[in-house]
């Protein structure tokens, strides 16, 4: 019997741990769409993918816009026939305490995580229903039950994350899909070094275990692992990385 190829997409795939975890399962042998705000960002990660042998796609796009989201889950569909993975990673970080936080920003971190997650899984839910396979990893993190100060949107928002994967891990299991979160713990990427204060960074370092920050390359193992066929039995588990 023939293996089947197994393709990919990857949100935040422009930058940090989503470029890392494009790159990883390249080397897996998967084909990944790369999704980004960012298109030139989008693109070199595409080429380096195409660059390990496997088939890359850039796609610029906002995961806050559902018609987007809509189009590019089709646009996969119909260029390489199944969609097998979504590793939903696009996020952003901005550190303000409660009574200074803006409810732009507040709704910017609920609706780049929360409702970009939602809006992902939900457009490549039908296709791998179809398929009755599916690898779906949401990204969270520890902050999420941490009550770190000047968190309070992006651990609200991973809040949500952690909730909505338990319940489309249950409404998902019938059809073959597994739904897991993974939480990569402080790793060192540009949100991090640009979303944490100054002042915040040593409470992070001691959240990093044995006090140094992973590479992305090392954060996006856990990811990776979840999307491997091998672990078609783990479903509804949140793995956050961290001493949290
Ligand atoms: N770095 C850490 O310490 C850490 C810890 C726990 C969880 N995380 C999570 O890991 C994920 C990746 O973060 P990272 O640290 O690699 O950050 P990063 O800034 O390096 O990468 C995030 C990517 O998401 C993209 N993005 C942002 N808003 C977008 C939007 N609206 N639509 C499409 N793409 C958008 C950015 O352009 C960027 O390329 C995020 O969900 C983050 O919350 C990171």
């Amino acid at each position: 019997m023939a293996t089947v190829q197994r393709t990919a997409i990857v949100t935040g795939a422009g930058s940090g741990l989503g470029r890392a975890i494009a790159l990883q399962l390249a080397r897996e042998g998967r084909d990944v769409a790369c999704v980004d705000l960012h298109a030139a960002t989008a693109e070199q990660t595409a080429a380096d993918v195409e660059a390990l042998g496997r088939r890359g796609l850039a796609v610029a796009l906002d995961v806050r816009d559902a018609p987007a989201v809509r189009a590019m889950a089709e646009q996969v569909r119909d260029a390489w026939g199944r969609i097998d993975i979504l590793v939903a990673c696009a996020g952003v970080l901005k550190s303000a305490p409660v009574v200074e936080l803006s409810e732009a920003d507040w709704d910017w971190h609920l609706d780049v995580h929360a409702k970009g997650t939602f809006l992902c899984c939900q457009a490549v839910l039908p296709t791998m229903m179809a398929q009755r396979y599916g690898r779906i990893v949401t990204t969270v993190s520890g902050l999420a039950k941490a009550g770190a100060v000047g968190t309070a949107a992006y651990a609200a928002a991973k809040g949500a994350i952690v909730s909505f994967t338990l319940v489309l891990a249950r409404e998902a299991e019938p059809y073959g899909i597994t739904v897991n979160a993974f939480g990569p713990g402080p790793t060192d990427t540009p949100l991090l070094r640009g979303g944490v204060p100054p002042e915040r960074m040593a409470e992070t370092l001691r959240r990093a275990p044995f006090g140094r920050l992973p590479t992305p390359e090392e954060g996006a193992e856990l990811a990776v692992w979840f999307t491997r066929d091998a672990t078609a039995h783990i479903t509804g588990r949140i793995f956050v990385q961290g001493l949290y």
